[in-house]
Order: structure tokens, then C-alpha cells, then sequence
């Protein structure tokens, strides 16, 4: 299993394990972390499984798609280090993976 913390906008942090193959997304929703809404069910149609990805990890997790950098542009208050957690595949090289979510979603 691969842990992820999910660290929201008032610093509260919550660890998941999460299955290779899964999104991101998927185990934010199967574990009720709050601030993750994914209208769209992961279908990369809705922006409201937004997150911000620490820093430190950026480079292992890969850019976003150009499919994903459009619809991020319907997220709220968007940086860098911006994705949408529906489309980030959980892979065994991102055990111990820090996620931030942002003070609301779009
Ligand atoms: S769940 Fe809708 S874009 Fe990710």
C-alpha cells in the first residue's frame, strides 16, 4: 500500500493507504477526507478534486496533462504546483506522497 496525507488549508493532516492503480481522488472520497469534492467522478470535467502537491514531491508525481491544465483553469487560486487528484495514478514510487488541499474548491 502507498501512504498519502492529505494536509488541509487550516493544517490539519490525515494519512490514507491507498492501492497502486487508484487515483488520488478515489482515496480522498473512499477515506472522507474533507475538501476534496470530485463532481465529475474523475472524468477531469469538474476541477473540484484540486490540490496542491508539496514541493518536495512535484518532480515524482509529473506534470498535468494539457487536458488537466485546462480544466485547472476553472480551479481556485491555482499555482504551480497545482493538479487535479483524479489524475494523479497512485504508483509505489509515491509512498509517503503530501497533498495540500486548498480552502475550498471551485
Ligand atoms: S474529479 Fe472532476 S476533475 Fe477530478
Amino acid at each position: 500500500m502507498v501512504k498519502i496525507t492529505f494536509v488541509d488549508s487550516g493544517g490539519t493532516q490525515r494519512s490514507v493507504e491507498a492501492e497502486p492503480g487508484s487515483t488520488v481522488m478515489e482515496n480522498a472520497i473512499r477515506n472522507a477526507v474533507p475538501g476534496i469534492e470530485a463532481e465529475c467522478g474523475g472524468a477531469c470535467a469538474c476541477a473540484t478534486c484540486h490540490v496542491y502537491v508539496d514541493e518536495a514531491w512535484t518532480s515524482v508525481v509529473g506534470p498535468a496533462s494539457p487536458m488537466e491544465e485546462d480544466m485547472l483553469d476553472f480551479a481556485f487560486e491555482v499555482k504551480p504546483n497545482s493538479r487535479l487528484s483524479c489524475q494523479i495514478k497512485v504508483r509505489p514510487e509515491l509512498d509517503g506522497l503530501i497533498v495540500n488541499t486548498p480552502s475550498r474548491q471551485a
